[in-house]
């Protein structure tokens, strides 16, 4: 197998990286990808820090949490040092105070999910270990407004000599990913083709809706900014569509977590999960161009071996 700076700096097999996906990466998916030889990652947007911490005790190494900025808790930062391999950032400007925070509480790496070379070359000087290049192309929450290859070489440029560079954004193939790495990559970032992972908490009608999109089904918008206004994101164009059908003040359906039921208003952030009920296809469907790779739902293990056949 290829050894990069990634997989020295991380203990991992693989040059491939899970993204960490709120909502969606479990600790059920990050396991499962991390015993297939890649570094699985948990999505922990707005999860408590003693949740966290316990889920972190059952997982094995090396595994990785991301973290969105503007819902960040510092005390699940420490929590997530304390136990992960790696611990990440999106989505606000590269803060050395919280990178500090990682590298006192723990053992853990840090990284920094970035949408331009300027945005990288700050996140190098707050001592992260690590730079993801996230090109337009990707689902979920889009920093940055150019494609992958341009971004990966103006990255590369900035920093590539000093820390590791992954690259994320509309990649769904071991063609892509043997790609990305040519391009000087030192592994491969995957959102999309995880969603669509029997392990993910998706629900089985947006996992479907993955299977039937292609690649020119995706659009960049603000269109779901509720609980998190003007912050462009890709999603299926198919549920912009319908979540205009609602009116203002209905709910679409609810988001179920244990006891607690909470209705969610038309463009809502969160995307469906296994127990989520109403009107998913007017939910956030997060899908980047690297859809059409998706082609039914599958184990997580069976994703990581396709998408690293060629390495
Ligand atoms: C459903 C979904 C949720 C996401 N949530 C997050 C998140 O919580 N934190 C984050 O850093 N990136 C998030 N992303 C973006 C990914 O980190 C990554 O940049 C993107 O998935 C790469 O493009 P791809 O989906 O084409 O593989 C999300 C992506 C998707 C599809």
């Amino acid at each position: 197998m290829l050894t990069t700076r990634f997989t020295e700096l991380i203990g991992c097999a693989l040059p491939l990286q899970q993204a960490g996906m709120g909502g969606v990466a479990t600790a059920d998916l990050a396991r499962a990808v991390s015993e297939a030889g890649a570094l699985g990652m948990i999505g922990a947007a707005m999860v408590p820090a003693a949740q966290l911490a316990q889920t972190l005790v059952d997982l094995p190494s090396p595994v990785g949490v991301n973290f969105l900025m503007p819902f960040v808790d510092t005390d699940a930062v420490e929590a997530a040092a304390g136990a992960a391999t790696l611990v990440e950032f999106f989505y606000g400007d590269p803060d050395p105070a919280l990178v500090e925070r990682v590298h006192k509480n723990g053992n853990a790496k840090a990284a920094w999910q970035v949408g331009d070379a300027d945005e990288a070359r700050r996140a190098e000087q707050a001592a992260c270990d690590l730079i993801v290049a996230q090109g337009v192309e990707a689902g979920g929450h889009v920093r940055g407004t150019i494609g992958l290859l341009p971004l990966l070489d103006g990255v590369l440029d900035a920093v590539g000599d000093q820390i590791p560079v992954v690259a994320a954004g509309g990649i769904g193939t071991a063609k892509a990913v043997k790609a990305v790495l040519a391009a000087g990559a030192d592994a491969a970032r995957i959102g999309t083709r995880f969603v669509a992972a029997e392990e993910a908490d998706t629900h089985p009608e947006y996992a479907q809706a993955l299977v039937d999109a292609g690649p020119d089904d995706t659009v960049l918008t603000t269109a779901f900014g509720v609980m998190w206004p003007d912050a462009p994101h890709r999603v299926l164009k198919s549920c912009v569509d319908a979540a205009g059908q609602f009116a203002e003040g209905d709910a679409v359906g609810e988001l179920v977590m244990g006891e607690v039921r909470m209705p969610l208003p038309p463009f809502a952030v969160p995307c469906p999960g296994r127990t989520t009920t109403g009107t998913v296809k007017a939910m956030a469907l997060y899908a980047g161009q690297s859809v059409g790779a998706v082609t039914k739902r599958q184990p997580a293990v069976e994703i990581v071996r396709e998408l690293t056949a060629d390495l």
